[in-house]
């Protein structure tokens, strides 16, 4: 995780494994009412895949899940569901890449060498 990064996660934040979060990354699971009479809060978690690559300055608002494998463009606001294994960029963030799927092998530390594919 670089620097000047803000995790607002009072809806909870997920976060899976080899993730890179550029710098100035907002995560925000709060909005709030639009009616300007009732400003409440609402709440709803952030779900952040296995080696999902966040580019700098992008804002991902709440309840939106991030696919394994996604590349966040630069400067991205993303207010939707990223599916696996795609780039999004823009705002709101759009489709802007299909990646290949790659089946990454990891090797267990235990004894027995188990190998699992994910
Ligand atoms: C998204 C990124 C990885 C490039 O991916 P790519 O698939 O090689 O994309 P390309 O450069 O081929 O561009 C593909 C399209 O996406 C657009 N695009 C690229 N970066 C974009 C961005 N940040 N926001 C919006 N659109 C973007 C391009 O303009 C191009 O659009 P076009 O097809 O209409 O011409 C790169 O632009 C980026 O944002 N990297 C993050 C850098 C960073 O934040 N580094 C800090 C360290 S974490």
């Amino acid at each position: 995780m670089n620097d000047c990064c803000h995790f607002q996660d009072q809806g909870g934040i997920f976060i899976g494994d080899n993730v890179l979060i550029g710098h100035n990354t907002v995560l925000a699971t709060i909005d709030h009412d639009l009616d300007p009479q009732s400003r409440q809060n609402h709440y709803a978690p952030i779900h952040i895949g296995n080696n999902v690559w966040i580019g700098a300055s992008v804002v991902i608002t709440k309840g939106v899940s991030i696919g394994e494998n996604a590349v966040i463009a630069a400067g991205a606001v993303v207010t939707k569901d990223v599916p696996a294994n795609t780039v999004v960029g823009g705002v709101p963030a759009k489709i802007i890449r299909q990646l290949p799927v790659l089946q990454m092998e990891v090797v267990s530390p235990q004894p027995e060498g188990r190998r699992l594919l994910y």
